[in-house]
């Protein structure tokens, strides 16, 4: 393990724009007082009641926390519905006939569910579920687009009790397959097909192919998206069609009352292994950090209209599109499509339209609007926007001061947020009504949230310094464990620095105490926001019967942070050819989904290898990113590694 070398470490440190919050936005923010850090980092667990307070509880806590590293409850006792918070206490408000979700589909559908209509239609879907025989604790699989259902069937999950494990609708069966077995879903819920520029993702016909080694699947419910567009079967027994089934159902449903922590949902990360971690979250603690997060990271307000440009199948989605923001009754903005069709002035066409007030997405998508230049934003007002924020990876400087200005017109405070699927929400941003802001810094903890960075043997480093972020206390909104695998929780994130959340991350500190994010310290890569890990990749070439062996890297790449890099060892006989590298590449979109779909693929008779016979894939990195090579001491054999050198310099 080792620090990212390929970042320009003193650049960074050296950056000295920053961004008070303008006075005005200052004055009517959220949070606007200072002094809160230094409450909540005084009496965090007192903090953290405060803010539980905005929820609705049936029943009270008896202990705010109760930690036995590394385990944690927290709101001892409580009872509450987290769907309640959502959806019901705002229907029967005067925030009945508000708009919860808005939804923009492809092509040209749209659709505005108000809270009121929210509650029917997952009440509806609730005793569906509850009609298929799924009880309190089951698990349910959802794979699906970015329709209005997604959203309907995890609160509907929530309302019963059931845990929800969504799984992204670009990956690919294989990738569910495994996911539904880990969870062992009882019921999958997916659609005919989803819309992706144009074309139709087939996304009934993956699940059916998953769905050939799946034993605990009892029925299936699928939504008619696509229609005559798409051919599906359905299997008889198994599989029902959700119109069907909602409209016989009943549009009441009491809400189940839940532990503070039972069960909310699973959702499958990648770890340093080849297996996905199956996330846990519970009920009380997360949904206390998603919307106090929502409520003062986003400073969200009661007539604001909230887009956050995530898919819902990862952890940005869950809190930030559903959970957090319904549970403040705001209103949010859900977008089924991508930023370039019709064409590439999409997303400001669609912050016009609906008088976007808040946007969040992500650094690779604000490099690619980079690419495509001024011209686009240019064509739009813009002026409903008054805060921008970003999410999945470090931004750097250019495209933080790009955004400021294009995007925000310099008048939008930035609020750059650290978090990962782990840490449910977030747990480093600026605070936009306090913080002054620097290009490319995610500035400070949050308030409640104790983070440092540390060196290898876990001593806390002052300014200046630089080493890895760990998170010293434990957090509401914290995983509670990795489902199925408590060992493995234990092992990956608190048998480090005993006592300490390592987050796997690289992080800086400068003069002024602020923290810059370095991007990962693991076999994690980062591609365009989404989590892969090289391993994961590597399974699935070796898989292949023509791969010997097969080292995966991220290697930087200007719009995606990373892209995929794969080094391959040929079985004996085979011959390597271009048109090999593209079957390759298309086994690891089999195997994984297109997310994961290598950029560049090389070949070579050997790779380089410590005696313990370990890859050594920083090696590896530094001859893609045509680097100096680091220190290669403790290599196997050396003439390995100048040969691929020269090899890579020919080809590469
Ligand atoms: C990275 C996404 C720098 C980080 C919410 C982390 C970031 C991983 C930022 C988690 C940021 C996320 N600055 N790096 N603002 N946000 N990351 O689980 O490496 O998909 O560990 O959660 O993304 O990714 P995950």
């Amino acid at each position: 393990m080792s620090l990212p070398s390929e970042k320009n470490l003193s650049a960074l440190l050296d950056e000295r724009r920053t961004f008070p919050p303008a006075e005005e936005f200052r004055r009517r923010a959220n949070w606007n007082d200072p002094a809160i850090y230094d409450r909540a980092a005084k009496d965090p667990e007192g903090f953290w009641a405060e803010e539980a307070k905005h929820l609705d509880w049936f029943a009270p806590w008896q202990k705010v926390l109760e930690w036995d590293a590394p385990w944690a409850k927290w709101f001892v006792g409580a009872k509450l519905n987290v769907t309640y918070n959502c959806v019901d206490r705002h229907a029967h408000s005067a925030r009945r006939n508000k708009a919860a979700i808005v939804w923009e589909g492809e092509p040209g559908d749209s659709r505005v569910l108000t809270f009121d209509m929210l509650e029917r239609e997952v009440n509806r879907f609730a005793n569906t579920l509850k009609s298929l025989g799924v009880v309190k604790g089951d698990r349910i699989a959802i794979y699906m687009g970015m329709v209005p259902e997604l959203a309907i069937a995890m609160l509907a999950c929530a309302k019963i009790g059931a845990a929800h494990s969504v799984v992204f609708g670009g990956f690919s069966a294989e990738a569910l397959r495994e996911r539904i077995n880990d969870a062992k879903a009882k019921v999958l819920i997916t659609a005919d097909g989803s819309w992706r520029r144009g074309n139709v993702v087939p996304l009934k016909a993956s699940a059916d192919e998953a769905l050939t080694e799946t034993p605990s699947i009892e029925k299936v419910v699928v939504l008619k998206r696509i229609g005559k567009a798409v051919q599906i079967s359905m299997k008889p027994g198994r599989d029902l069609w959700w119109h069907d089934l909602v409209a016989n159902a009943s549009d009441e449903c009491a809400a189940e009352p839940m532990d503070a922590e039972d069960m909310l949902f699973i959702l499958y990360t990648s770890g340093t292994t080849g297996k996905p971690k199956g996330i846990v979250h519970t009920t009380a603690g997360y949904l206390v950090g998603a919307s106090t997060t929502h409520r003062y990271v986003f400073d969200i307000k009661e007539d604001d209209v909230y887009w956050c440009t995530a898919d819902i199948g990862w952890v940005t989605g869950h809190t930030y599109i559903v959970y957090g923001p319904l549970a403040n009754g705001a209103t949010v903005l859900m977008y089924e499509g991508t930023p370039d069709v019709p064409d590439r002035g999409r997303f400001w066409a669609i912050v016009d339209k609906y008088g976007v007030n808040i946007l969040y997405t992500a650094p690779t998508a604000i490099r690619t609007f980079m690419r495509w230049g001024k011209e686009w934003p240019a064509k739009y007002k813009l002026s409903s926007l008054r805060l921008i924020g970003t999410v999945g990876e470090p931004i750097n400087p250019e495209a933080w001061m790009w955004y400021h200005e294009t995007i925000g017109h310099q008048r939008c405070p930035i609020v750059d947020t650290w978090w990962q699927t782990e840490t449910g929400c977030a747990m480093i941003s600026p605070l936009p009504g306090i913080t002054a802001t620097k290009p490319g810094s995610a500035t400070r903890p949050l308030p409640g949230i104790a983070a440092e960075v540390v060196d290898a043997e876990g001593k806390p480093v002052g300014p200046g310094g630089g080493g890895y972020l760990v998170l010293s206390k434990p957090w509401p909104a914290m995983l509670r464990t990795i489902y199925g695998d408590p060992e493995r929780y234990v092992q990956n994130y608190w048998s480090r620095y005993p006592g300490k959340y390592f987050t796997g991350d690289g992080c800086k500190i400068d003069a002024d105490g602020y923290l810059w994010l370095l991007g990962r310290v693991d076999d994690v890569m980062n591609v365009a926001g989404h989590r892969i890990s090289t391993f994961e990749v590597e399974s699935a070439m070796v898989d292949h019967a023509s791969v010997a062996e097969a080292a995966v890297i991220g290697k930087t790449h200007e719009v995606k942070g990373q892209a995929i890099s794969a080094f391959v060892t040929l079985k004996e006989g085979v011959h390597a050819s271009d048109a090999l590298k593209e079957e390759l590449k298309q086994h690891v979109v089999m195997k994984i989904g297109a997310i994961a779909k290598p950029d560049d693929i090389f070949f070579t008779s050997e790779l380089p290898k410590t005696r313990s016979a370990k890859i050594m894939r920083r090696l590896l990195r530094d001859i893609a990113e045509g680097r100096v090579l680091g220190d290669t001491t403790t290599l196997a054999d050396s003439t390995v590694l100048a040969k691929l050198k020269e090899q890579y310099k020919d080809e590469g």
